[in-house]
């Protein structure tokens, strides 16, 4: 028999880390451990093709960096709504879509419910981002559709949705002894979503919020835009990124920003591509940086490269100070600075497509009386300094507050539907 819980798991399958949380009815949310006590594991699922095992989280990118052979799958979510989740590929001697990869991830955070919960969770709640596609709301109506349909083929039965923006903010309103105007802003993996919602003790208790929401706007940019940029900029022309040729030309660069977007990478390993890749050498005037480009690819550094990448953004991000990828694996001595300076130059123009997404959430809002209370961050990527303080002088004034980064809006989904 199988006891009904009552309560609400909130999913916040993210584009880099997904969390969940649960309430009972009327109860605190609390966070529900998936690897060890970690609340936060990575969206990605490796198959190990030497034993044809399945990993999941840190377990899966573990694998990957230890050098076992398989196939990691990360940016799952950044799929959804495009023609490519359809797409088949062959992992441990199967046919599978993109699709059922997500539904392997899903049923893997049904079955760590399960476990925490002593019972299989029914009512869910998920998030999605303001926009899954920016400007088609056809695809974007697809994309949900599709994480639907992937949630209910591994028995999440009762499912509705919630904007991850509010679910954040009905995190943060557990926290508010009065009444407050708050732009809160959650800047992930794969998007920026802002809101401009009015929040406080008083309103918690109504069932129906959706007067309070004074306006939502969202960005397809993220930290993983960030680190596709970066990676082109510090990393990519040691390999022949902007590289001038014999006749004066720059290597063809397409290949350049496969190699920094984490879910194209793979599809550079393929024999053709690989054929494709040598066939380059003779428009590069240095054939060191060639050779590094193949030893790349024909060793399947590729991810490497873009962990590296994203790891010293991390550390330079926290303490604005320079950071060194050690790229010694590619050639000996090798190694690419990742400076605050270079960061903040680099970032400037994608920050401040964020930032206009913002201000046109606050405009959206026509908040006649009276100013922002706060701004509330969420999402791993807020805590980037240069976006902090694009942020800061765009509301000047106007207090920053850091939430929980990684589980407010898993928390916020599980006390989306009390009712
Ligand atoms: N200290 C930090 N400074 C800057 N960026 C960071 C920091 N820590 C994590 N990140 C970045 O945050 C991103 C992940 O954030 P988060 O887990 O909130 O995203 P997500 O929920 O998976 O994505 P989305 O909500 O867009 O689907 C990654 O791009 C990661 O590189
Ligand atoms: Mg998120």
């Amino acid at each position: 028999m199988t006891l009904a819980l009552p309560g609400t798991l909130g999913i916040d399958f993210g584009t880099s880390n997904s969390a969940m949380a649960w309430a009972a009815p009327g109860g605190t949310a609390r966070l529900i451990p998936l690897e060890g006590e970690t609340t936060a594991m990575p969206t990605a699922v490796f198959y190990n093709s030497e034993d044809l095992s399945t990993h999941f989280g840190r377990d899966a990118v573990a694998h990957y960096l230890e050098g076992t052979e398989g196939r990691l799958m990360r940016s799952l979510k950044s799929l959804l709504g495009s023609p490519l989740l359809l797409e088949t590929t062959v992992v441990n001697n199967q046919q599978v879509s993109f699709q059922d990869i997500i539904a392997t991830f899903l049923a893997t955070l049904r079955e760590r419910a399960t476990q925490a919960l002593g019972a299989a969770p029914t009512r869910v709640v998920m998030g999605r981002p303001v926009h899954f596609v920016d400007d088609d709301p056809e695809r974007d109506a697809l994309a949900q559709a599709s994480l639907l349909q992937a949630a209910q083929a591994v028995g999440f039965t009762d499912v509705t949705f919630q904007l991850e923006p509010i679910a954040a903010a009905l995190d943060y309103e557990r926290r508010l002894n009065k009444e407050s105007t708050v732009l809160v802003v959650d800047l992930g993996g794969g998007t920026s979503d802002f809101t401009v919602v009015r929040l406080g003790p008083e309103r918690m208790a109504q069932a129906d919020r959706s007067q309070d929401i004074l306006a939502t706007t969202g960005v397809h940019i993220g930290g993983t835009d960030f680190d596709h940029k970066l990676s082109l900029e510090q990393v990519m022309p040691l390999l022949g990124y902007r590289h001038i040729g014999p006749e004066g030309r720059e290597v063809p660069s397409r290949i350049f920003f496969d190699l920094s977007i984490w879910h194209l990478i793979n599809w550079l390993y393929q024999p053709r591509a690989i054929a494709q890749a040598q066939a380059l050498w003779t428009n590069y005037t240095d054939v060191r940086l060639h050779q590094r480009l193949m030893r790349v690819l024909q060793e399947r550094l590729g991810h490497h490269l873009a962990h590296e990448v994203e790891q010293a953004k991390i550390r330079c991000s926290q303490t604005d100070a320079d950071a060194v990828m050690d790229l010694s694996y590619v050639e000996a001595m090798l190694s690419a600075p990742m400076t605050a300076a270079a960061m903040q130059e680099h970032l400037h123009s994608l920050l401040a497509r964020t930032v206009a997404c913002a201000r046109e959430c606050v405009q959206r809002a026509h908040l006649g009386h009276g100013p922002l209370d706060a701004i509330y961050l969420t999402g791993g990527s807020s805590a980037l300094r240069p976006f902090q303080r694009a942020l800061q002088a765009e509301f000047a004034g106007v207090p920053l507050v850091e939430g929980d980064l990684f589980g407010g809006v898993a928390s916020g989904l599980a006390y989306s539907s009390r009712n």
